[in-house]
């Protein structure tokens, strides 16, 4: 059999790791979310999320990706030959890649209209109301974005026929540290501004209040969602894994860039949406009218404007390259398909499903399931029911089901690394997490 790829060094595959959990996840999703969530209070409980439960999800889909060398399905296949019903947790994370797919590539072509119209000139002369008004014309156009949408899942395409190695680790290598520079800069820029003040305060003050059951939810989803966990994305990741790195340590590297450019993107975001008089609780057009509002009154704000939609393009590149490979790597594997075959498959479809998420911006706007539109609906179903229900049954998984001595054993390179924490974590996917994630998702559902 030929040998399975693998990520060629260690920072390379940290960095596709992390390339695959910062994404617009971190600077278009984390603002809207807790912009509509109450600043500090979403904040807070975000924060113990992904630093408790996004860890120990993500450890979790390491153990088993690294330990299966499989695709997402086939590695519950492998470790439960016995047991199938934990290959649904494997689909489960295929159906879950795909439909986040579909609404994800329509925010990242956006991102692409917005480079051009910075390299067009066109970004840096208009009031908020101006802004704001372009944004609606262009999302609700039923041609624009959709071009975008095409372009977009094209260079994916392109990146993902190329291959682990030279696609996606050469261009997470190269990209995110840039990407980390530049929203440095746009920190200091808007901390400059006036009022700014009043922005980090909401960001930063938890109104215990406003904490409810749909916070915490929103905030869970969003954890899950901002590391790429619940879904099986690592999974199929650490089957590319050499077997010397170390697993621990990596999970929290990138949880801790992670969390480290949401909060740098809400420094940037709510002291802007506080001193241009902007509602930070406008859903997703929130990052594409205050940047632009932000880069204006910046010495050459076009340039500043192009480098940075091309760093979140990039950003979103990374992240959805992640998704196409879950699917992927399971109709290569699962299906026997070439990859070409299995890729294309997975780009068609994901255009599709692109194009109607694009369109219920405009014309299929009035089109509504249970009061939301499509692209909102596939957005709260995959962010907020399948990655907490689908990391809940990992945690149970590894928890109950894997042999603890296998796990240990594959946590710590046989034997040769030290995991101290190795009881916490058992203790953390046995009870605590599925526990936490079940009550959050209960209480929602109005169970108890
Ligand atoms: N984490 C990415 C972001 O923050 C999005 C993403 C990539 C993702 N792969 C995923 C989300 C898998 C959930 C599951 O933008």
């Amino acid at each position: 059999m030929k040998q399975r790829a693998t990520f060629n060094s260690k920072l390379g595959l940290l960095m596709a790791a992390v390339g695959s959990a910062v994404g617009l996840g971190n600077i278009w999703r984390f603002p809207c979310e807790a912009g509509e969530h109450g600043g500090g209070a979403f904040l807070i409980v975000y924060i113990f999320c992904v630093l408790i439960l996004g860890t120990v999800v993500m450890l979790a889909e390491f153990f088993i990706g690294r330990a299966s060398q499989k695709d997402s399905v086939g590695a519950f296949k492998t470790l439960a030959p016995k047991n199938t019903a934990w290959k649904i947790l494997g689909y489960n994370g295929v159906v879950a890649a795909f439909l986040i797919f579909g609404f994800y590539s329509v925010i990242s072509g956006w991102t692409l209209e917005y480079m051009y119209q910075s390299a067009a000139g066109n970004l840096n002369a208009g009031s908020v109301a101006e802004f704001t008004e372009n944004f609606g014309n262009f999302t609700s156009d039923a041609f624009r974005p959709v071009l975008w949408v095409l372009v977009f899942t094209l260079i994916v395409h392109a990146v993902v026929l190329s291959g682990v190695k030279k696609g996606i680790e050469r261009a997470s290598k190269i990209m995110m540290p840039v990407l980390f520079v530049i929203l440095t800069i746009l920190c200091v820029r808007s901390l400059m501004l006036p009022n700014a003040v009043e922005g980090l305060k909401f960001f930063f003050t938890p109104d215990f209040d406003k904490i409810t059951s749909t916070v915490v939810l929103s905030a869970l989803g969003q954890a899950f969602f901002s590391v790429s966990v619940g879904m099986g994305c690592m999974i199929t990741y650490a089957s590319y894994f050499k077997k010397s790195i170390n697993m621990p340590r990596t999970t929290v590297s990138v949880v801790t860039l992670d969390t480290l450019v949401a909060i740098l993107a809400g420094v940037i975001i709510f002291p802007a949406v506080a001193s241009f008089g902007i509602s930070p609780s406008q859903g997703p057009t929130l990052v594409f009218v205050t940047l632009p509002n932000i880069f204006q009154q910046m010495p050459f704000g076009s340039l500043w404007a192009f480098i940075f939609f091309m760093l979140l393009a990039i950003a979103a590149l990374t992240s959805i390259i992640s998704l196409h490979e879950v699917a992927t790597a399971y109709l290569h594997e699962q299906h026997k398909m070439s990859r070409f075959k299995a890729a294309t498959i997975v780009s068609s479809c994901g255009f599709v499903l692109g194009v109607i998420c694009s369109l219920s911006f405009g014309v299929l706007s009035h089109f509504k399931i249970f009061g939301a539109t499509i692209f909102d609906l596939l957005d709260f179903v995959t962010a907020n029911l399948m990655l907490p229900i689908g990391g809940m049954f990992i945690c149970i998984f590894v928890g109950w089901f894997v042999n603890k001595k296998v796990l240990k054993n594959e946590l710590t390179n046989n034997g040769t690394l030290k995991f101290g924490l190795f009881s916490v974590f058992v203790f953390l996917t046995k009870y605590v997490a599925p526990i936490i994630i079940a009550l959050v998702c209960l209480k929602q559902l109005g169970l108890f």
